[in-house]
C-alpha cells in the first residue's frame, strides 16, 4: 500500500511509520511548514507538503496514495486549557481535517482508506457505565472536540473511502504519552492514587496500536469508530498498585481531586478523573486478537529497558 501519514513526527506517528515501512508499505508523510524532513525512523519516507492552517496542500506528490492514517493535532495534555489552547486543539483536529478531507476529495484517485486518531475522551466522565462504540457522546470539551473531529474524517465516505476513527484509550510507554507523567511521582517516592481511585482506566500499549493500525488498514469490515482499548479496563487503585509494584516504589499519597483541579483545570477532571470502562466491541466483532490484556504484563513490557 502506498500510506500518507499526518502528524509522523509524533508518539504514535514515530512508531507507526517505522513499522508499516518496515511491513513494506510505501510510506509519504504530510510535512508542515516547519516540520523536521526527516525523523529517526522515515528517513525514506516520501514528502507531501501541506499546511492546514494556510489550506495548503501538494495534491500531485499526494495523487495515488491507497491510505491516509491521520494523527494530526495540538497535544492534549501540553499546558492548561485556556481559550487560546482550546481552539489550537479543535483548529488542529477539526478544521484540519476539514482541510485534508476535501483536498483528497480532489485528487484523480483519493485513497480507499482513512484511519483516523480519536480518543475515548468522546464518551466523557461515565462512572461504572459499559461503553461501546453505540454509546452516546459526552459533554464535556473533549468529547465535543471529538465528536466533531470524528465527523469530519467520516466525510471521506463521500468519495467513497472506508473511514475507521481510533478511539485510543491511554496508551502505556516508558517514552512517551501518559504513562512518563504518572510514574514521575511514583519514582520520587510521592505516587498515589488520583482522587478516589475509582475511576476506570481503559488502556493499550503502543505495539497494540501498531498492531491495530495494521488491522483496522487490512481488514474491510471494521468502519466507522473503534474502541482502541484492550478489553480489561482497570479503575484507577488498581493501576496505581500494579505501577508501583511494577516500579518497586510506594504507593501512598494520594492526589486529592481538587488538589489536581487547581494544578491542572479543566484538563484534571478530563483526562485524570474521567471514568471511562471501555469496551472493544468492533474490534472483538470483527476478530482481532490481542497482544496484551494483562495490566501486569503490559507495564512490565512498558518499563522494560
Ligand atoms: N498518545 C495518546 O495516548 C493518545 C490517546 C488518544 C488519542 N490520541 C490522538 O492520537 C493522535 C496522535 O497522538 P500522539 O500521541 O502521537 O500525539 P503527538 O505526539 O502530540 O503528535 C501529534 C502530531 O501532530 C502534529 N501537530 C502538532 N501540532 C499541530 C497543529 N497545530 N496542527 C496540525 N498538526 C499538528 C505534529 O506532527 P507533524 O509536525 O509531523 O505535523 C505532532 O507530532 C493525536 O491526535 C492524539 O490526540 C493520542
Amino acid at each position: 500500500m502506498r500510506i500518507l501519514i499526518s502528524g509522523s513526527t509524533g508518539f504514535l506517528g514515530t512508531a507507526l511509520i517505522g513499522a508499516l515501512a518496515g511491513e513494506g508499505h510505501a510510506v509519504a508523510r504530510l510535512v508542515r511548514p516547519g516540520t523536521a524532513r526527516r525523523n529517526a525512523a522515515g528517513d525514506r519516507a516520501q514528502i507531501v507538503a501541506w499546511d492546514p492552517a494556510g489550506n495548503q496542500f501538494d495534491a500531485a506528490a499526494a495523487e495515488g496514495a491507497d491510505a491516509l492514517l491521520h494523527l494530526a493535532g495540538a497535544s492534549i495534555a501540553d499546558g492548561r486549557w485556556n481559550a487560546a489552547r482550546k481552539d489550537l486543539l479543535r483548529t488542529s483536529r477539526i478544521d484540519a481535517t476539514r482541510h485534508l478531507i476535501g483536498a483528497l476529495a480532489k485528487l484523480q484517485r483519493p485513497p480507499r482508506v482513512i484511519v483516523a486518531a480519536s480518543a475515548i475522551g468522546f464518551y466523557g466522565d461515565r462512572g461504572d457505565e459499559a461503553l461501546t462504540e453505540t454509546s452516546a457522546p459526552g459533554n464535556d470539551f473533549l468529547a465535543g472536540l471529538c465528536r466533531e473531529w470524528e465527523a469530519e474524517a467520516a466525510r471521506g465516505a463521500d468519495f467513497g473511502a472506508r473511514v475507521v476513527s481510533l478511539r485510543f484509550g491511554i496508551i502505556l510507554a516508558a517514552h512517551g504519552g501518559a504513562l512518563p507523567r504518572m510514574a514521575l511521582p511514583f519514582k520520587l517516592g510521592a505516587g498515589g492514587r488520583l482522587g478516589n481511585g475509582l475511576q476506570w482506566m481503559s488502556w493499550l500499549t503502543l505495539p497494540e496500536v501498531v498492531h491495530i493500525v495494521q488491522f483496522a488498514l487490512a481488514t474491510p469490515q471494521l468502519t466507522g469508530p473503534v474502541n482502541a482499548v484492550t478489553p480489561n479496563p482497570v479503575r484507577n487503585a488498581e493501576f496505581t498498585r500494579v505501577l508501583a509494584r511494577t516500579l518497586h516504589r510506594p504507593a501512598i499519597f494520594p492526589a486529592p481531586a481538587f488538589a489536581l483541579r487547581l494544578a491542572l483545570g479543566e484538563m484534571a477532571d478530563a483526562l485524570l478523573l474521567a471514568s471511562q470502562n471501555v469496551m472493544p466491541s468492533r474490534l472483538a466483532d470483527a476478530g482481532y486478537h490481542f497482544l496484551r490484556t494483562d495490566l501486569a504484563e503490559a507495564l512490565a513490557d512498558a518499563f522494560r529497558k
